[in-house]
């Protein structure tokens, strides 16, 4: 049903119970006004009330990963999504319904002036759980953005939006995972939104692509799974981009190290130590390779290479490169591996892969071996041993047949340092390691702790009681950093005695 139908609505029509979600046919322009309404304020910044409801009782039996949706919210998001698709449907008639539209002030004036008119014939009621303001918001937020996303996109401090299909939406603020009480109508809804975010990017989203991982023209990192893959509903995982990235300082008044392990790491990446991040998911690796970036000399030509691009180099010599996706139309792929063995030939002086997941890990370390010194990494594991082992099985994946001690060889002179990343149960992320890899003993390797975080339980706060210390070795690197001006006191890598 158009807009101009919803005015011919006889008064004992009213508003439906369960208004249809697809918008009809035929929508009719109001009669032009002859002054032009002003431009409607901004979207206001949304308080703490906005962003948690309070979590809806669920039935006995209800599906704990699916959740469930009360009949007065679904009626609520029913009709603001009728109302939404029909004012779009009149304002946007070309347009399908998970076609993104522009949030303009003239087409936010247009529907306003439709809402008002609409609201004032009585047809439509304002639900009473929600205020008239908080309503068109709502509508708006439907009818040109993300739906029920959009007050998390809009909310600084946020900094991850999880949809675990449509009735379980949680953030991350300030390290911690929350569920919002925030609902979508249904599954369809879901994938309405998901679609609207990734048709611009020129990716499909339906059954026989149900895994959709992209990146959004501001850098915010979405990945998606549909039906029927995704079983407890379409779910929806979007990575903010913050303005404002995190530098060392950042990281020293968070307390995620200390000054020293700062000073160490600068003289780390300025002496051209090869280092792998490394964290579980999450854990702040990519953060640590862009706040690590900031050291290069900005003489040096780094190429960058991500699956989709988060890193954000300062210096002007960065050639940044992101792999390729299937599409349709463009069926080729582009892989990390193929971007790894190109960058070879663009004389970079340092290499810088977002993430290594498998075989392009081989090629990292022989770049790492032969000329490119100063390269890094992030790999997915939760300790300095575990990463070292990780490493192991994703050069073995580039399909070599090398013998185990081969390949530890070949990790143990390419790699010069594992820092690691981790999210604590606090919230707070951390590096608690910063590990050389000092050479090998027979066939093992040799880590050597340099710094490490001491966790000795929780205070009653609930936050971690713990500390930064050095673990008392000399890093075999020194001589290197020494090359490079960096002379540190023995007393920067011991313990205090006290
Ligand atoms: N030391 C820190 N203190 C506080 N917040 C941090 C810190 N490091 C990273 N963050 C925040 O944590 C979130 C995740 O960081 P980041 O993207 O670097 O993690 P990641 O380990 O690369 O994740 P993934 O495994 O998904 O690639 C971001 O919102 C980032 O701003
Ligand atoms: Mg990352």
């Amino acid at each position: 049903m158009a807009i101009s139908a919803l005015k011919k609505l006889k008064p004992d029509e009213g508003q439906p119970a369960a208004a249809p979600t697809t918008p009809g046919a035929g929508p009719k322009p109001l009669p032009k006004k002859e002054a032009a309404p002003p431009p409607p304020a901004p979207p206001k910044k949304p308080s703490i009330e906005d962003i948690f409801l309070p979590l809806e009782p669920e039935p006995d039996g209800t599906p704990t990963q699916r959740g469930c949706i009360s009949e007065g919210r679904a009626d609520r998001l029913r009709l603001q999504m009728w109302l939404a698709d029909n004012l779009r449907k009149s304002i946007a008639p070309e347009l399908a319904i998970d076609d993104p539209l522009e949030r303009t002030p003239e087409r936010e004036a247009m529907v306003k002036q439709r809402f008002d008119h609409v609201l004032s014939q009585g047809k439509v009621k304002v639900p009473p759980d929600v205020t008239l303001e908080q309503f068109y918001s709502n509508v708006l937020d439907e009818l040109f953005g993300f739906g029920p996303l959009e007050i998390f996109i809009r909310t600084d401090g946020v900094s991850e939006i999880m949809v675990n299909g449509p009735y379980i939406v949680l953030i991350e603020q300030k390290g911690r995972i929350r569920e919002t009480g925030q609902k979508f109508l249904d599954d369809d809804h879901v994938e309405r939104v998901v679609k609207r975010i990734i048709k611009p990017l020129g990716r499909i989203a339906d059954i026989d692509h149900p895994l959709i991982d992209a990146r959004l023209p501001d850098g915010s990192r979405v990945n998606s799974v549909i039906r029927p893959v995704a079983i407890d509903g379409p779910n929806l995982t979007i990575r903010k981009f913050s303005k404002d990235k995190l530098k060392i300082d950042d990281l020293l008044n968070f307390k995620s190290m200390t000054p020293n392990m700062g000073k160490f790491l600068e003289a780390a990446v300025v002496s051209r130590l090869n280092i792998v991040v490394s964290g579980g998911t999450g854990s702040g690796k990519t953060t640590l390779i862009n706040v690590l970036s900031a050291f290069i000399p900005s003489h040096e030509r780094t190429v960058t290479i991500e699956d989709a691009a988060e890193l954000q180099f300062k210096q002007r010599n960065v050639v940044r490169l992101e792999t390729k996706k299937p599409t349709p139309e463009h069926p080729g792929i582009v892989t990390i591996r193929d971007c790894v063995v190109n960058a070879l030939r663009m004389r970079p002086e340092r290499i810088v892969i977002g993430e290594c997941r498998s075989g392009e890990t081989l090629d990292m370390l022989q770049a790492m071996n032969t000329g490119h010194d100063g390269s890094m990494t992030t790999v997915h594991s939760n300790d300095p041993r575990s990463c070292f082992s990780r490493l192991e099985t994703l050069v073995l994946m580039a399909g070599v047949d090398f013998p185990i001690a081969v390949v530890r060889k070949q990790i143990a002179n390419s790699v010069d340092l594992i820092v690691q990343a981790s999210r604590l149960r606090d919230g707070s992320r951390k590096v608690t390691h910063i590990t050389e890899i000092q050479g090998m003993e027979g066939e093992m390797p040799i880590l050597m702790d340099i710094f490490k975080f001491y966790d000795y339980g929780d205070k009653e706060d609930g936050k971690i009681n713990g500390e930064h210390l050095p673990a008392g070795i000399r890093p075999k690197c020194e001589h290197k950093l020494k090359q490079a001006g960096f002379d540190f006191p023995p007393s920067l890598f011991m313990k205090p005695t006290t």
